[in-house]
């Protein structure tokens, strides 16, 4: 008989392409460019060193790339609440319910994000907006890493082990994350501004 292999308590990691997105990236760039002219900065209490974040009312503005930016976190958000369901429950819920808040996060030359966790909430995400040419290139420059969960993973690490998985802030990827997950985004040096949209998502299951 063939071997089976039970992949048990795995931690999935959502990644989303959105096509067509420049229009929109540059309305949202504009959206967080005002934002930080005109308001004071929400990074205090938060794991962003150096940088701009916006209050987690994100989602409340005006704006017609947030308008179109918004109904894609959505249907995101409902397709992963989908995977954590058949995923993790014993019994699937009779609804299904979320509420969703976002804000924006503006990194330029030398800021960081330690690493952390989104506590409050069950799925939280991240879409990228503006990359400067140096966090595409090889290297952890401006990406951001998931660290491997299982707690014990590391006891005797084997040589190149992976630790951590890093992507880079591609315009127009998004990706959606258990909440516990924990992360990190690197420095990255040379011009630019990298510019995402954060958010979380709490399950309402009955
Ligand atoms: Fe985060």
């Amino acid at each position: 008989m063939a071997d089976q292999l039970l992949s048990a308590f795995p931690t999935n990691i959502l990644k989303r392409h959105l096509d067509g997105m420049e229009e929109v990236n540059l309305q949202l760039a504009a959206l967080v460019a005002q934002i930080a002219a005109s308001e004071p900065n929400s990074t205090a209490g938060t794991t962003t060193e150096g940088g701009f974040q916006t209050k987690d009312d994100f989602f409340q503005r005006e704006n017609p790339g947030l308008a179109a930016l918004k109904p894609h976190i959505f249907s995101a958000v409902q397709d992963y609440a989908g995977l954590i369901i058949r995923q993790e429950l014993t019994k699937p819920p009779e609804k299904v319910d979320f509420i969703l808040w976002g804000w924006a996060v503006a990194y330029q030359a030398g800021h960081t994000q330690g690493l952390h966790v989104h506590p409050g909430a069950n799925i939280s995400g991240v879409y990228y907006v503006a990359a400067p040419p140096s966090t595409l290139e090889a290297g952890e420059a401006g990406k951001i890493s998931f660290y491997d969960p299982r707690p014990r993973a590391t006891m005797a690490q084997l040589p190149y082990q992976a630790t951590r998985h890093r992507v880079a802030p591609i315009p127009g990827d998004m990706y959606l994350f258990p909440s516990w997950l924990e992360h990190s985004v690197s420095a990255f040096q040379g011009e630019g501004t990298r510019i995402c949209i954060a958010f979380n998502s709490k399950l309402i299951l009955e």
